[in-house]
């Protein structure tokens, strides 16, 4: 780079700028203007500027989006105006009493609300300053929270620098969130990579954002929506309804629909059709809130100890059941999470038969005072898994026990511990019988190797006449040592042996799923198969070159470089290979390639007249990769019938889209 740092200074800020307003064009108002791989090289450019003039690096830079060394601790900021909530109410009757209360505080005044979306999130504040972001913070008790700025700084939604004519001082609150879709995308991921699941969208953004280290911050898909302000100077607003214009111009996110209402009826018709549009909001959402427009008048209407008199929020009912809790059982995952789970009295909620429902980890327990023996409620958290979500103390008689996590895991008496910064319990002993069986399951399941026969009750069958130790195991079993096993007749004994030597020539992604690296899932080992000739060639790649690859990122990569770099895991490789596992990628058939697939990462959704898996293979055999989610890398989506989500991002993103007759075109 032959500049001279006063040059290099002047074309890093006209990039900064170039990539902020994408970034505005494309996350806020979803109408990008600039193709992907011209951001992709306005960025990198910046990146190498800054890398050759490390003074030239400003906080506000886009690269600094994820950038720096995990903190220790959150430093602290108080809030100038403090955090309030909102009182909840459940009927309306209640918000009939709430607006009824404010007319008899202001007689014989009208009195406009506004009604918009409660977002299932965390409250986030953030301070601009001149237009330009000087930090963001958590509520914490309302006056003092913890300084969340590099995190938020990863937010694309989040502008470092405010647009247009901007006010001296803005302090904007809002409520950060994981989208529904990205929920469900990390809740699987972690679910395959053998790490707990969050309980529902809101916990996932709030251990985004608690998260010390930036840059897994900035893998999670986290948006915002502004719906509020703190201290502002230098700009004056008379209404609430006047706040959403201003955010856009500055161009900050913020909820698409409100309804204006001066009359009950008025709020609660609003109430039920926002009700009936929220389900398609791309975050999750629990309420309605009703807010006084007029600040003269909230300024009247005041504050009680801790919520305002000027607004409210209705929560919309979720389904909730009761039924008694028989047990508290321990589960202990593949990396040796210990996941305390409730075992119930079966009962119907939303729509299926529940016995077993989660209950996160002891925090949660004894935050909520759960105990064997007690009465519960049970509702589906964030629409899908069932939770404990509270107790029927009134009816408790005493004999209720309380839980207390074990100190050794169930399985194998261990000691347990508990990292540091994390609410869950490992056991860490790698030979833990649990954690074997579960390694061994993970391996022979359908999703990664698929050896019938190799099921949870033969896996711990083997596991216990020590026949199974780790998954190398597998490919030395024989028919002289199953026959000891019970209930195994020659019949059975050859059909299991056979699957497992077919076992062998499964494809790499198949492998590679099964070894059950850390956060290490289908998409990403089919990405890895996809782009390494062989698993030497992925074993000895560096972190910058896995990193690079499609569904694969910072944490992965990283995860992966760490497992291959542990003696004992290269030793199990050596015993796999000289099982005669395939270690080759499979081979792209010769002839087919089509120019049209080179180097093209394609992801497939909606209902489509041949099997998604199928057509993957059509997309690979031609040169072309195919990923789970949308994004900057994705070239084309082919959407077929009832597109939901991938399809909205292809075109937010404004990725290419073809629909079913228009990919066969292509083949042809
Ligand atoms: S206004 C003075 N508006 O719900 C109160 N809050 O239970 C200012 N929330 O603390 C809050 N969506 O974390 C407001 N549209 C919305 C909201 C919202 C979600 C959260 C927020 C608040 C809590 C109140």
């Amino acid at each position: 780079m032959a500049h001279d740092e006063a040059e290099a200074a002047k074309e890093a800020k006209r990039l900064r700028k170039t990539i902020a307003t994408d970034d505005y064009r494309y996350h806020v108002k979803a109408e990008p203007t600039t193709s992907d791989r011209e951001y992709d090289r306005n960025y990198k450019r910046l990146v190498d500027i800054e890398t050759q003039f490390p003074a030239l690096i400003t906080p506000d830079s886009p690269t600094q989006r994820v950038g720096g060394q995990p903190l220790k601790v959150f430093a602290q900021i108080t809030h100038r105006v403090p955090m309030l909530s909102l009182d909840n109410t459940y009927s309306e009757e209640e918000v009939t009493d709430f607006y009824r209360r404010m007319e008899r505080l202001l007689p014989d005044k009208k009195i406009p609300v506004v009604i918009e979306p409660k977002v299932d999130g965390v409250a986030v504040s953030l301070l601009y300053e001149k237009g330009e972001l000087r930090y963001a913070a958590t509520r914490g008790d309302g006056t003092v929270g913890d300084d969340i700025t590099r995190n938020i700084r990863t937010i694309r939604a989040v502008p470092q620098r405010l647009k247009g004519d901007v006010p001296d001082v803005f302090e904007v609150r809002g409520e950060a969130y994981l989208d529904k879709s990205g929920f469900a995308k990390l809740n699987a991921e972690r679910k395959n990579a053998g790490l707990p699941e969050f309980a529902n969208p809101r916990n996932a953004a709030a251990g985004s954002l608690k998260q010390l280290d930036p840059a897994i911050a900035a893998q999670r898909p986290l948006g915002v929506v502004f719906y509020g302000t703190g201290l502002i100077e230098g700009i004056a607003l008379e209404k609430h309804s006047q706040l959403f214009a201003l955010l856009k111009k500055l161009g900050l996110p913020c909820s698409e629909r409100w309804w204006p209402a001066d009359s009950i009826d008025e709020i609660l018709r609003a109430i039920h059709e926002l009700d009936a549009l929220r389900h398609d909001f791309p975050y999750q959402t629990d309420g309605a809130v009703i807010k006084v427009d007029a600040f003269v008048q909230r300024e009247i209407l005041g504050f009680t100890a801790k919520s305002p008199r000027w607004a409210i929020a209705f929560k919309y009912e979720a389904e909730r059941v009761e039924t008694r809790l028989l047990d508290i059982l321990i589960q202990v995952g593949r990396t040796g999470i210990l996941t305390p789970v409730a075992a119930l009295e079966p009962v119907t909620v939303g729509g299926s038969r529940v016995a077993r429902a989660t209950l996160h980890n002891e925090e949660e327990i004894e935050r909520k005072d759960v105990r064997i023996g007690d009465m519960v409620f049970v509702e589906k958290a964030g629409e899908v898994i069932p939770a404990v979500v509270g107790v029927r103390t009134d009816l408790r008689n005493g004999t209720e026990k309380k839980f207390r996590m074990p100190k050794k895991c169930p399985e194998c008496g261990s000691l347990v511990v508990k990292e540091e910064d994390q609410v869950a319990v490992r056991c860490v002993n790698s030979q833990c019988p649990a954690q074997v069986r579960r390694r061994i399951e993970h391996f022979a399941s359908r999703g990664a190797m698929d050896i019938e026969g190799l099921g949870e009750a033969m896996v711990a069958q083997l596991v216990a006449h020590k026949l199974l130790r780790d998954i190398g195991d597998v490919y030395a079993l024989n028919a002289a040592a199953l026959a000891d096993l019970e209930r195994m007749g020659e019949k059975s004994i050859a059909n299991l042996l056979e699957a497992i030597e077919g076992s062998k020539a499964r494809p790499l992604w198949r492998l590679i799923f099964g070894l059950g690296i850390l956060h290490v899932g289908v998409s990403a080992s089919r990405a890895l198969a996809d782009h390494f000739p062989d698993l030497d060639a992925m074993m000895k790649s560096s972190v910058e070159e896995l990193q690079r690859i499609p569904d694969v990122g910072e944490v992965v990569g990283q995860s992966i470089h760490d497992f291959f770099r542990e003696p004992h895991n290269l030793e199990l490789i050596e015993r796999l290979r000289r099982a005669g596992l395939r270690f080759e990628a499979e081979k792209k058939p010769e002839g087919l390639e089509a120019p049209g697939f080179k180097n093209t990462t394609w992801v497939i959704t909606g209902t489509l007249s041949q099997l998604r898996d199928e057509i993957a293979d059509i997309i690979r055999a031609r040169g072309g990769k195919v990923s789970a989610s949308v994004s900057k890398k994705t070239t084309c989506v082919l959407a077929g019938e009832e597109a939901g989500s991938k399809l909205e991002k292809a075109k937010q993103l404004g990725v290419r889209i073809l629909n079913e007759s228009e990919f066969r075109k292509l083949l042809a």
